[in-house]
């Protein structure tokens, strides 16, 4: 049927019986008539209507040596040139140049603020490779909250995978998101990191997507993304 693409459905009927609805030029006032929002140009008032433009969700494995922004005054590779679309989409929130993972790219500014602001704690895991052997008292700092320059972490979550002679893998789970903050984090107890990758956000998990793939969501995981982010 006719949607006019500013309203809802029932403001689009008596926008279109009031006459005040033309398609290619004509005013329609049946209710059914299809149109094709690539090729027909629809006016209300006079005024071209655009339509909504789709609302698309990626997650990409970012590989590291790419920025996480729309574009670099250095001149550095960003994770756009990684997923074409000819819709403008952004990175929601950042990771480090040299950090890799879980990257999700939208066009839905709603949702990518409610994903990165803390007052929405929706949670980012992490595994981090560090130097050292990480001992109980270590984890329950991480786990508390560490002072940074920035003030105290909030409380995190903090499972050791691996411990190697001399270097260990960690799991960590944080609410907030400040700058290169695991890597502060973990160097500000002893164990600086050397390798990090985001392996889940909110409900997400990473899985197998290989180094610098990209795939759409599905509409289950968009649906848990906005239930993470209370916009049910
Ligand atoms: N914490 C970091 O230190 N770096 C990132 O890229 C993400 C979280």
């Amino acid at each position: 049927m006719a949607r006019c693409g500013v309203a809802s459905r029932r403001a689009c009927e008596q926008l279109i019986v009031a006459g005040r609805v033309q398609v290619n030029g004509r005013t329609v006032r049946e209710l059914g008539v299809k149109v094709d929002p690539d090729r027909d140009e629809v006016r209300v008032d006079g005024r071209v209507i655009r339509p909504p433009s789709k609302l698309l969700y990626y997650m990409l494995n970012k590989p590291a040596g790419y920025v996480t922004t729309v574009s670099d005054p250095q001149g550095r590779p960003t994770v756009m040139s990684l997923v074409p679309s000819e819709d403008r989409l952004y990175p929601v929130g950042r990771l480090d140049l040299d950090t890799e993972g879980l990257l999700l790219l939208t066009n839905d500014g709603p949702l990518a603020h409610r994903l990165t602001h803390p007052r929405y704690g929706v949670r980012k895991l992490y595994r981090a490779k560090v130097a050292g052997v990480v001992g109980a008292e270590a984890v329950a700092r991480l786990e508390q909250g560490v002072l940074l320059e920035d003030g105290p972490t909030a409380p995190a979550r903090v499972r050791v995978i691996r411990q190697d002679k001399e270097t260990a893998v960690l799991e960590i789970e944080l609410a907030e998101g400040r700058k290169r903050q695991v890597r502060r984090m973990c160097q500000a107890v002893g164990h600086p990191v050397l390798y990090l990758k985001r392996i889940g956000f909110g409900p997400l998990r990473l899985g197998r997507l290989p180094v610098g793939a990209y795939r759409p969501l599905t509409d289950a995981e968009v649906a848990a993304l906005r239930r993470a982010a209370q916009l049910a």
